[in-house]
């Protein structure tokens, strides 16, 4: 018989009824570290005091309101992310998913508007992860996400990860409406994209005439040490999606965008019942003013270095369990030697939260305000995880 709840998800038997900062407690009160934070959603820990604040002060006083009306801290957030980035122009949704289908339909829209309409290919990189939609899906490509539900959306080209030759030749027929990449691939296995390969990609884009979108679902909101992970490159898309981080926790997630790329968006072309509602904002405004301070991105850095230096010692004294630490900032991965399910299982076991990501990697994806007490504590029971792991081994 089927469960009450759809069974699409491997749920592990954990079930946890408080958090704070670095830590969820379960009803039994068991304490768990938490290395995942929501898979990079709760940028800032569990029940940080400024977003408890946040959500009470404006929870009081207007949840929602139809976006037929003005919405003042949906203004507040959008100006926030104009100033802070490329963009000219940011439209809210609720998720990552919804990110992707808009941006999408942004640049099939642009090309139409400008009298292309035959530009509406989307090019896309195997490995990519841009979430559960029928755009989202066709966008990434894999089998693991596609099979059995297509007819999947026309018009997705996947090349290989780093294909760059594979892209010039894609984006040579001139029906090219645009590139989407993750700087950082997530699921992918925490893979980032070398800036200078985001900087050629940039420029096959521009010579060919196409938009480039960066999917910053996951890497972005300072998760990489930057407010987000293509600035290091030096190099802006034309479109970008963002979520997680961004609410902290609350479902929000943002198309921000070029005034060109934006052309087609008009009104009556797009909208969400959801999407940008006072309480998600005022929400989002707090996350956004925290983690744009440049001295909270310097702590963030200095986190980084500090939890990856202790990881790479891991790695070195368990080379049977642990092949290499890869990523950047607070987004990083353990590629593992011994399968990352059962390192998974013995994380649980030493009360450590992790990711599992495809390429047999573990995902380390702490909040961005994790205390150097907990890194180190972090590590401890990670050593007890690999410990358990080898013992199955030998
Ligand atoms: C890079 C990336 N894009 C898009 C998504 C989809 O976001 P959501 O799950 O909020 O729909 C995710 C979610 O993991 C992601 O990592």
């Amino acid at each position: 018989m089927i469960p009450s709840l759809l069974p699409t998800y491997n749920r592990v038997d954990l079930a946890f009824e408080h958090g704070q900062g670095s830590w969820l407690v379960t009803a039994g009160g068991e304490r768990y570290l938490d290395l995942g934070a929501g898979i990079a959603v709760n940028a800032l820990g569990h029940a940080h005091p400024a977003l408890v604040e946040a959500l009470t002060e404006q929870g009081a006083k207007l949840w929602h309101v139809s976006n037929l009306y003005t919405i003042p801290q949906q203004q507040k957030l959008a100006d926030k992310l104009v100033d802070l980035t490329f963009a000219d122009t940011a439209f809210f949704t609720n998720s990552g998913t919804e990110a992707c289908e808009l941006a999408v339909k942004m640049a099939r829209k642009h090309w139409y508007d400008k009298g292309q309409p035959e530009r509406t290919r989307i090019i896309g990189f195997e490995g990519s992860f841009h979430g559960r939609s029928s755009a989202g899906i066709a966008a990434a490509g894999g089998e693991k996400l596609t099979k059995g539900f297509g007819p999947l959306l026309p018009g997705f080209t996947h090349l290989p990860f780093g294909d760059m030759d594979g892209l010039t030749n894609a984006l040579s027929g001139g029906e090219v409406a645009a590139v989407i990449i993750e700087p950082v691939q997530g699921e992918g296995g925490i893979r980032p994209v070398p800036d200078d390969e985001l900087t050629a990609i940039r420029v096959a884009c521009d010579e060919a005439g196409a938009l480039l979108i960066f999917d910053e679902v996951q890497c972005g909101m300072g998760r990489t040490g930057r407010l987000f992970a293509h600035e290091y490159s030096g190099v802006t898309p034309d479109i970008m999606m963002v979520a997680k981080g961004i609410g902290g926790g609350f479902p929000l997630g943002a198309v921000l965008a070029t005034e060109d790329a934006a052309s087609g968006m008009v009104a009556g072309t797009h909208g969400s019942t959801y999407g940008g509602n006072p309480l998600a904002c005022a929400i989002g405004a707090r996350v956004v003013d925290i983690i744009a301070d440049p001295e909270f991105l310097n702590e963030v850095n200095r986190k980084a270095g500090l939890l990856r230096q202790k990881l790479e010692g891991l790695v070195a004294a368990h080379p049977n369990v642990f092949d290499a630490v890869r990523g950047t900032g607070l987004m990083l991965g353990l590629k593992c030697k011994a399968p990352n399910t059962d390192v998974l299982t013995a994380c649980y076991g030493a009360g450590v939260l992790c990711v599992p990501a495809a390429d047999n990697v573990l995902r380390i994806l702490p909040a961005l305000t994790i205390e150097d007490e907990d890194i180190a504590e972090a590590i401890t029971r990670l050593e007890t995880a690999a410990k358990a792991v080898e013992g199955q081994t030998q």
